[in-house]
């Protein structure tokens, strides 16, 4: 599976192909945002431009999701490399420096450790894919058991406490 090595946590998190950078930050329990991102963002939703990420290295492309259109307004007059880790999904190992726009001591000496250091290649199939049981699906449920669901009434619903 796809490694995110985190230069300033200086921490490598495993996810599956495809996951969604901010969502692995937040679940490790990496800071992406710096004090106005902590103190308000919108969620992961791209409106906000606070998780920002440089994403270093020459493969740094192939290795994540193409730049969203909210990434190429939002990030129009930030440094190649930056990303909005709520637009973006992670398809390969890849090299990342959180919150790009603070100080980070010996930068440039911590990012060329961290891309010297061998990563795993990535992606690797989903795991456990491959153990799927196809005949364990259960085929009782044809189309007798699934009905729609009806929907009664008529007209607009009514509202709470409203009588009909
Ligand atoms: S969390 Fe707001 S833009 Fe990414």
């Amino acid at each position: 599976m796809p490694v995110i090595r985190f230069v300033r946590e200086g921490r490598d998190v495993e996810c599956f192909p495809g996951e969604n950078l901010r969502a692995v930050a937040v679940r490790e329990g990496i800071q992406l945002y710096g004090l106005k991102g902590q103190l308000g963002n919108c969620g992961g939703c791209g409106q906000c431009s606070t998780c920002f990420v440089k994403v270093e290295g020459e493969t740094s492309t192939a290795a994540m999701s193409a730049r969203t259109a909210v990434e190429e307004v939002k990030l129009r007059r930030r440094p190649e490399g930056w990303r909005l880790a709520c637009q973006s999904l992670v398809e390969q190992s890849v090299v990342v420096v959180t919150k790009p726009q603070a100080s980070m001591p010996d930068q440039t000496k911590r990012v060329a450790a961290a891309l010297a250091a061998p990563l795993p290649p990535g992606p690797l199939e989903w795991p456990g894919a491959s153990a799927v049981d196809e005949d364990a699906v259960d085929e009782s449920a044809t189309d007798e058991t699934m009905q729609p669901l009806e929907v009664s009434g008529q007209g607009s619903p009514a509202t709470p406490g409203e009588e009909r």
